[in-house]
């Protein structure tokens, strides 16, 4: 085997990905697997985004674009963001990315490097070590604990030594795996604690739009025009405009920073593909009705699991989640018993009950499992109904 670079020697591909890929060749074999791994609606994209991307296929819409992405898009995106989320911006300090995800990652490139720390309130979503390790950068997790119902709470990291090398932190509300999204107060506390240390902080606010319970989102950079000149906001059309496989999300920023991570999307992919970005200016005044309509679904799956849950004491517990569409599951009371972990009885479920769902340990907590609820009630019913039968084998 040729020698690899270290920066990848001990890279894993995502576990959630390949969760989801080996129900996918299950499924393919023709085994009647019910996924509850990946977090992705399972409603198609609105028409209306179809048809404005096939439209500009055919008027030639195919060719290079800006780096940064279609000006028209970069304004699009501005004055949504300036609409929606409460602070200004303007096209320059957009960035036109494939997907949330890789705003992430140009966002940590630009910011971390060897020799820094960064904070990653934990249990937190799969791909930020790996992001935060590819700059060179360690990765400090910071506990978010159960009894406080995985709010955010700063109080509990006082007494933490934070080392003086740490840079920046990421944090993620909605938040996934715990579903938690969090109040205008947690986060105006834990603004103050960040700027106090004079960290960047990463905002990954991709489920903004999934609320419950009259629940409001709150962009960080919405807290006065100090926090904004140190954070980057990252968002897209994935989950609230069901759009996953296309690609196409954002980051906001300072427009030097962004002018930089601009740099190297032109270095490495160019940009996003030239018609989705195009499709994007219709997702971007798509009637907020839409996304309403898609909520109250997952809200009626919310309660569903809801329900199921409730019967299900004996073996683990859990708590009402406001925002995304995920259950983050304490199964130590079952896994203690059996003796197994939660890797194994995921590993379980699928090979023996066909039903997918992620160990918690994928994202820093142990015997805990996430549950997508993005599936519909029929799909949910049957999930639940095989999770109760392993678990009373
Ligand atoms: C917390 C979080 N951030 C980012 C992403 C990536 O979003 P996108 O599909 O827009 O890249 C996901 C996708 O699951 C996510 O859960």
């Amino acid at each position: 085997m040729l020698k690899l670079a270290s920066r990848v020697a001990a890279l894993q591909s995502s576990s959630i990905m390949d969760i989801a890929a080996q129900a996918g060749a299950l499924k393919a074999k023709g085994v009647d697997v019910v996924t509850l791994a990946a977090g992705e609606p399972d409603f198609n994209t609105p028409e209306e985004i179809q048809v404005a991307a096939t439209k500009a296929m055919a008027e030639g819409i195919t060719k290079y674009t800006p780096s940064a992405g279609f000006n028209a898009l970069r304004e699009a995106i501005a004055e949504k963001v300036t609409r929606e989320n409460g602070f200004p911006v303007k096209a320059e300090e957009v960035l036109i990315t494939s997907g949330a995800k890789h705003a992430l990652y140009f966002a940590l490139q630009t910011l971390a490097e060897a020799g820094d720390a960064v904070l990653v309130p934990t249990p937190g979503w799969v791909s930020y070590h790996a992001m935060v390790e590819l700059t060179g950068a360690q990765m400090i997790p910071l506990p978010i604990y159960e009894e406080d119902g995985f709010q955010l709470n700063v109080d509990r990291w006082k007494g933490m030594a934070i080392p003086p090398n740490a840079r920046g932190i990421l944090i993620n509300s909605p938040n996934n795996p715990t579903g938690v999204a969090y109040s205008r107060e947690q986060l105006k506390k834990f603004v103050g604690w960040a700027l106090q240390r004079n960290l960047w902080i990463l905002s990954d606010e991709i489920y903004e739009k999934i609320l419950y319970d009259g629940a409001e989102h709150v962009s960080i950079a919405s807290l006065g025009p100090e926090v904004r000149n140190h954070t980057i906001t990252v968002s897209g059309f994935s989950k609230s405009h069901c759009m996953t496989g296309w690609r196409l999300g954002w980051a906001i920023g300072p427009a030097d920073i962004i002018k930089k991570m601009s740099a190297l999307q032109s270095q490495s992919i160019s940009h996003v593909t030239s018609f989705v970005q195009w499709a994007g200016l219709t997702a971007a005044k798509l009637p907020a009705s839409k996304i309403d309509e898609m909520v109250e679904k997952f809200d009626e799956r919310r309660q569903y699991c809801l329900g199921r849950l409730e019967k299900m004491t004996e073996y683990c517990s859990y708590h009402r989640p406001n925002g995304a569409f995920y259950f983050f599951v304490n199964f130590s009371k079952f896994l203690n018993k059996v003796g197994k972990s939660d890797a194994e009885m995921c590993k379980e479920l699928l090979s023996d009950h066909h039903v997918a769902i992620i160990p918690g340990s994928a994202f820093g907590k142990e015997k805990f499992v996430r549950i997508s609820y993005a599936n519909n009630i029929e799909n949910l019913k049957k999930a639940f109904d095989r999770i109760e039968a392993y678990l009373k084998k």
